[in-house]
Parts: C-alpha cells; sequence; structure tokens
C-alpha cells in the first residue's frame, strides 16, 4: 500500500503487536461466525470480530490509550510505571470508550488521568472512568470542543495529550492509536487466514475513523489485500460520509446526539481519514431506532445463532449490515447477495449493569450480559450452533 506520512506504516503496527501481544492480559479476540444471522439477512457468511472482553474493559479502544501512553513515556525517556512517571497527567477528550482506557493506562503506567467530555455525555461512562481513577472536565460544548480542551490543557509540561484524533495531521500519539487497533485488523486476517476466507465487504463503525482506520490498516498489511469498507455512522454524526464525499475532512455541526454514543464526532481524525478515503466503497449512516433494532435482535441471537455480548456503540457495524442487507436498493448498490461474506466488529461488550441507566436495558435484562446463554461460535472452534 501506499505510503503517507500520516498513517502508521508497516513497522509500525507490528512494533505495537509486538508490544501489546506481551502485556499479560493480551489474547487475541475471537472471530465469530453467525450463520443465523447470515441467513436471516439473505447473505452469505457473518464474521464478527469480537472485542466484547477485550482487556477485560469490553471494547477495542482498549488497545489504542494504552499503548499511546506507553509510547509518549518512553519517548520521554522514562519507564512506564515507573516513580518518574506520577508528575504527569494523560489527557483525552472521550465520548465513552477512549477515556475509560486511557483511564486504566494511567494506573497501569503510573500516572494520573483527566479526561475531557462534552456535556451530553453519557453519564454511566462518565461515573465508569472516574471510578477507574481519572478527574473529569465536563465541557460545555460536544466532543469537538473536549478535543480542542485537552489540546490547550496539553501547553502544561507535565501533561501528556494521548489523542485518539487529529484534526490537523502530525500528532504522533494518534499514530500509535491507529497502530495499537491495527492490532485488532492483524489478528483478523490472521484468523480468516486460518478458516481460508476473505470478506466481499467490511462494515466498520466511525466516530473520528480511527478504530476503523487501525483495523483496515491491519487487515491490509497482514494479508497483503485491500480490504472493501463500507463505513458506518450515526445519521446526526456522519462526518466521515460527508467527508468522503467532499474529498477532504469536513466538519458537521450540531448536537451529534445518539445512542451510539462513540460516533458522536463532529469531524474525522485526518489519518484515519486519509486511510479511509483509500479503502472505503461507500458509507451509511443509520439512525437510533436501527441500532436498537440489531441490538435487541442480535442481544438475544437471531436465527438460532447464540446472543452476542454487544452495547449501543460496539453494535453500530451491525447496524450498518442489517440496514443494507434489508433495503432492496441499497443491497444492489452495495452487491450483497447470497455470495457475500461479511465482515463487522463488535467493537464493545455490555457496560457492567450498575453504570448503565435503565432506559438503555430495554425491555431485556440480557442487554446486561449478566445472563449465562450459548454463546456464538469461535471460528476456530468445531460448530455447533450452526443453522445453515
Ligand atoms: C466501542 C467503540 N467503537 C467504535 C468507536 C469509533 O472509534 P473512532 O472514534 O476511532 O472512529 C468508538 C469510539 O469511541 C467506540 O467507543
Amino acid at each position: 500500500m501506499g505510503v503517507d506520512a500520516l498513517i502508521p506504516g508497516k513497522e509500525e503496527i507490528y512494533r505495537a503487536l509486538e508490544l501489546i501481544s506481551s502485556w499479560g492480559e493480551y489474547h487475541p479476540s475471537p472471530l465469530l461466525f453467525a450463520p443465523g444471522l447470515a441467513q436471516h439477512l439473505g447473505i452469505g457468511a457473518v464474521l464478527i470480530k469480537d472485542e466484547s472482553k477485550r482487556f477485560g474493559f469490553g471494547g477495542v479502544k482498549a488497545l489504542g490509550a494504552p499503548y499511546g501512553l506507553k509510547q509518549q513515556l518512553l519517548d520521554l525517556g522514562l519507564v512506564p510505571g515507573s516513580a518518574d512517571c506520577t508528575r504527569f497527567t494523560a489527557v483525552a477528550a472521550t465520548d465513552g470508550n477512549h477515556g475509560l482506557a486511557l483511564a486504566w493506562a494511567a494506573t497501569k503506567f503510573n500516572c494520573r488521568a483527566r479526561i475531557y467530555v462534552g456535556k451530553d455525555v453519557n453519564a454511566g461512562r462518565v461515573q465508569r472512568i472516574r471510578d477507574n481513577g481519572a478527574e473529569i472536565v465536563v465541557i460545555n460544548g460536544t466532543y469537538d470542543d473536549a478535543v480542542i480542551a485537552a489540546e490547550n490543557a496539553a501547553r502544561d509540561p507535565d501533561v501528556l495529550l494521548i489523542t485518539d484524533t487529529d484534526y490537523h495531521g502530525g500528532i504522533k500519539v494518534t499514530r500509535d492509536i491507529m497502530a495499537g487497533y491495527a492490532v485488532m485488523g492483524i489478528e483478523c486476517a490472521r484468523q480468516l487466514a486460518d478458516t481460508r476466507q476473505w470478506p466481499s465487504h467490511v462494515f466498520l463503525q466511525c466516530g473520528v475513523g480511527g478504530m476503523a482506520a487501525g483495523c483496515v490498516l491491519g487487515l491490509w498489511h497482514e494479508s497483503g489485500r485491500k480490504p472493501d469498507v463500507i463505513t458506518v455512522e450515526a445519521t446526526e454524526a456522519a462526518c466521515v460520509k460527508q467527508s468522503l464525499a467532499a474529498g477532504v475532512p469536513v466538519s458537521v455541526s450540531g448536537q451529534l446526539l445518539t445512542r451510539m454514543v462513540g460516533l458522536s464526532c463532529g469531524r474525522p481524525s485526518l489519518p484515519a481519514f486519509d486511510t479511509l478515503k483509500t479503502v472505503a466503497r461507500g458509507s451509511v449512516a443509520i439512525d437510533d431506532t436501527t441500532a436498537l433494532t440489531a441490538q435487541t435482535a442480535l442481544t438475544r441471537g437471531v436465527g438460532g445463532d447464540g446472543p452476542l455480548d454487544c452495547w449501543d456503540t460496539g453494535i453500530a457495524g451491525l447496524a450498518g449490515l442489517w440496514h443494507v442487507a434489508q433495503n432492496p436498493a441499497l443491497r444492489v448498490g452495495y452487491g450483497l447477495d447470497h455470495n457475500s461474506t461479511v465482515l463487522v466488529v463488535n467493537s464493545e461488550g455490555p457496560m457492567p449493569a450498575h453504570y448503565a441507566r435503565p432506559a438503555e436495558l430495554l425491555s431485556t435484562d440480557a442487554m446486561t450480559g449478566q445472563h449465562p446463554r450459548p454463546q456464538l461460535q469461535s471460528l476456530e472452534e468445531p460448530a455447533q450452533n450452526s443453522t445453515s
């Protein structure tokens, strides 16, 4: 693939793999197959890279911030976790999971964490970050305003900006964080090779686009094959879709409100956009009703599949697939049919029940993931619940 100064290169993403895979908590996340869902949607196969249990934090974002912070400390000549790290405060903006991952990482590496959030951020998510030791600063604005506030805070020499978005290009830690997400893509490419499969379509949810771009880089470098990506966003915050249409990053205005709270972003990260523009065959924006319908169905299990441990943001890629597969014009437009093999990422697991607000639980307590239920089959294990 082409070289772009903003995007982490092959060496950087394999360095991330080497470092992250040396951590005691590391295990590759499973690649699941969902034959009941595929049959329900009238497509050949659905493969789900399931990040719901990553590092016990239940989300792909846990691959990014810890690696980014560790690299920053190493770049300063510090031993991560040593007493010298205590004078540093790691800061970032978040709409949920990046801040949680950074709070966890700061504790692990003996720093403090200060997380900036917009005023409409989910209260349960904020409390969870606080409970992981971070100070919270609420900005009277959106996630994008919180990004600027975190950047301003980093003028202090004892503050380390661990931002997962880079609006203008050139922020090294954002490259490192994308390299961390690329580990998921490398794992996935290896699992696909083991099972001799390659997706005809990859549906990837985007906030600022970093997770999707990292996944693409890992898939592409490991397999040597360029994935065909359809980006998925919330209708109210479709900045990647609008930017891809414009050919340059653009901002969307408004409150960016969506139940897919991690996608509540108004402007793409430049290195992520530069990656996605080379692989995106299209973009879809979905509404909250579609997301909730897909989440509820997947949580219960579709067509004989076991239930999926999923939550409001992590479900978005699957909800995008759900939307396209059930719309005849979009099916034709994206060439989705009985021969298609679709890859999606379930990018987070359920919030622990005590952080979830009642409105988020819908009518089923299975949404909390507290009930022992049969799981979807891992591709590495023999199939037991295949319905196709
Ligand atoms: C679970 C989850 N999935 C996907 C995303 C989107 O990631 P990005 O903002 O890097 O596009 C987020 C963002 O916070 C998230 O929390």
